[in-house]
């Protein structure tokens, strides 16, 4: 017998709904905590968890920007300056981080109200916040609309990489035992841990004859 399972059709929800759906479901989902500068210089700092890693060659971000009016400060920058540095969230800097999120009119620099030190990039004008382990400079590449009105899928090329020492294994890169970063849940929740929960497997292994070698 196939047990019921309660059923919802997107469709049928308002907009809050859907959205709390989504962001409800789908977790815990990273945090791009975002550097950009306007024409002028100013730094904007924003948070956005519609974001993954999505391609390696070239290495790509995928960055999710809601439609609002005026244009949120993060994607008129990205427009204008075609610059950014993705940081991932340190535990320590998580309420920092969300505060980050509030709507501050255009001008007022959040890493100012929260008192957060930064340091010059390499390759791009945003700066990077001292206290991120891992700091992504990137170049926007595409634009992409998704819906009406549109949220911009923005897909940033990650050229220049900083990744802390602590958090890092021996040949500098990512250490998954060692890098831990604040993640988003449904509603304001978020996840917070010192360390994951890390499983390692082994690689895997598929029966003879139903391999795509042997195939
Ligand atoms: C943890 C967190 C994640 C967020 N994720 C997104 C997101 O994926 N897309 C989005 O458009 N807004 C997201 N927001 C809301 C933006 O951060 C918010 O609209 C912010 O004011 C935009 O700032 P800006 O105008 O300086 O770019 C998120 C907020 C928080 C606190």
């Amino acid at each position: 017998m196939i047990e019921a399972m309660p059923t919802i059709d997107p469709a049928q929800l308002d907009d809050t709904a859907r959205y709390r759906l989504l962001i409800g479901a789908v977790v815990p989902r990273p945090i791009a905590w975002i550097t950009t500068v306007d024409a002028a210089g100013a730094v904007n700092l924003a948070p956005f968890s519609f974001f993954t890693a999505i391609t390696a060659s070239p290495a790509t971000l995928g960055v999710c920007i809601s439609h609002r009016e005026p244009e949120k400060d993060t994607l008129a920058n990205l427009r204008a300056t075609g610059e950014a540095v993705v940081h991932l969230v340190p535990p320590a800097l998580l309420a920092a981080c969300h505060q980050s999120g509030a709507a501050y009119a255009h001008g007022v620099s959040e890493i100012a109200e929260l008192g957060l030190a930064t340091v010059p990039a390499q390759q791009v004008r945003p700066p990077r916040l001292a206290a991120a382990q891992v700091a992504l400079e990137c170049r926007a590449r595409q634009f992409v609309p998704v819906g009406d009105p549109p949220t911009t899928l923005c897909l940033l090329e990650v050229v220049c990489a900083h990744i802390d020492d602590q958090v890092a294994a021996a040949n500098g890169l990512p250490d998954p035992r060692r890098l831990v970063a604040a993640a988003r849940l449904g509603e304001r929740c978020y996840l917070v841990a010192d360390a994951w929960g890390v499983q390692a497997l082994p690689a895997q292994q598929v029966p003879a004859g139903k391999g795509l070698a042997d195939g």
